[in-house]
């Protein structure tokens, strides 16, 4: 053998080498990076949001006296204490006079990423949602803006609040300063899950059958709704595209909008905790996670995934758990 054979012989054995060490979940990694990517560091519509104005929000956000009788928060809905998941994990909520509403309570983490807030999409941002469910009679119940005002105005706490938050506005204390403040403190509301670890590079990050389930999301397409960093919320869609929904009684962005083509359209919901803020769809019917990923499947995609392709896109969807609620693997 010449000089020169010998050196592209060892040449060409360095790079079967490489390719049989290279990491499997690199090419995975690659992949799903064109569907997905981390979690941003920050949420849209924060640039004003200062310390004060997010201690104000978070006071609002526990606080009672928003509603009408003094039962109910934000919070009471949207549990955020002890590691809870941002939902109450029931099918549908308690409003503060005790009638049931017909929705399911969607997570307030990481919500503010998403395009649109409700399951018909029909809030903007997160301070157009917050400022409806206090005048929701059926959640909070105040009757008005100018009570909610009226009512926040007689305790000084809150007065001084406003003012340290609001200091350029006059008056400080307003509906539209409650909303805004509320959103604040909800756009610090964020979990990182180890799905972003992997996306980031660290191809150990998850276990081989959580890989497994990724490459079936993207594999059965249930990425053509579900992608980006929530693997999910930024599209409005027909639930039922193959076949219909178990429950046609609420027709979505349709109560809404009044458009025909707008029946059974809701928002693609986020996939980030979902394994924690069961049950799941818009009326709470779904009791069981693997349930839920079948049906989706077959209603969305004609598709009839096998049980251990369920069982492997569960796994999957648990690795999207922030790293720091309770109840994560
Ligand atoms: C009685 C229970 C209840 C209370 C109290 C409540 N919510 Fe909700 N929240 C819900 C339900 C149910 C929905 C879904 C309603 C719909 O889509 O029509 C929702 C939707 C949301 C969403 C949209 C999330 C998404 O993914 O679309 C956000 C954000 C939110 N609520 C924040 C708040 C804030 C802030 C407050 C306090 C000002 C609040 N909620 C009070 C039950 C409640
Ligand atoms: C054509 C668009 C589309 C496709 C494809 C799709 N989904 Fe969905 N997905 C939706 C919509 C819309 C919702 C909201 C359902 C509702 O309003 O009850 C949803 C809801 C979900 C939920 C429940 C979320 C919650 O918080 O209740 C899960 C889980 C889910 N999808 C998983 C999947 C999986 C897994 C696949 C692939 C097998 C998939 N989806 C394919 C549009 C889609």
């Amino acid at each position: 053998m010449s000089c020169r054979n010998i050196y592209l012989f060892a040449l060409g054995g360095l790079l079967a080498a490489g390719a049989v060490i290279a990491d499997p979940s690199d090419r995975l990694i690659r992949k799903a990076s064109r569907y997905f990517a981390p979690l941003p560091a920050t949420m849209p519509g924060g640039e004003n949001d200062t310390a004060e104005r997010v201690a104000l929000g978070k006071q609002l956000y526990f606080d009672k006296r928003l509603s009408r009788n003094d039962a109910q928060a934000c919070v009471s809905c949207h549990r955020i204490e002890n590691g809870a998941a941002g939902v109450d994990n029931l099918p549908t909520s308690p409003g503060a006079e005790g009638q049931t509403g017909t929705r399911n309570s969607p997570t307030v983490i990481n919500a503010g990423w998403q395009k649109t807030q409700f399951w018909d999409g029909r809030a903007s941002d997160l301070a157009d949602q917050a400022g409806q469910p206090i005048l929701n009679p059926i959640e909070m119940g105040m009757p008005d803006e100018q009570t909610v005002v009226d009512k926040l105005a007689a305790i000084p706490e809150y007065q001084d609040a406003f003012t340290k938050a609001f200091p350029d506005a006059q008056p400080a204390l307003s509906y539209a300063n409650l909303r805004e403040a509320i959103a604040a403190f909800e756009r610090t509301l964020r979990s990182e899950s180890r799905f972003d670890d992997f996306l980031r590079g660290d191809g150990n990050a998850l276990s081989a059958q959580e890989q497994r389930g990724l490459a079936a999301f993207m594999k059965v397409n249930c990425v053509r709704c579900h992608d980006g960093p929530l693997i999910g919320g930024t599209l409005h869609e027909k639930l039922g595209v193959e076949a219909p929904f178990h429950n046609t009684a609420d027709q979505g962005r349709y109560e809404v909008t009044k458009n025909e083509e707008d029946r059974m359209v809701f928002k693609v919901s986020q996939l980030r905790n979902v394994a924690l803020t069961g049950p799941w769809f818009h009326d709470g019917s779904g009791t069981d996670l693997g349930e839920v990923v079948r049906i989706m499947a077959r209603i969305q995609l004609a598709t009839a995934l096998k049980d251990d392709e369920v069982d492997d896109i569960v796994a999957f969807l648990h690795a999207l758990n922030g790293k720091e609620l309770a109840g994560s693997p």
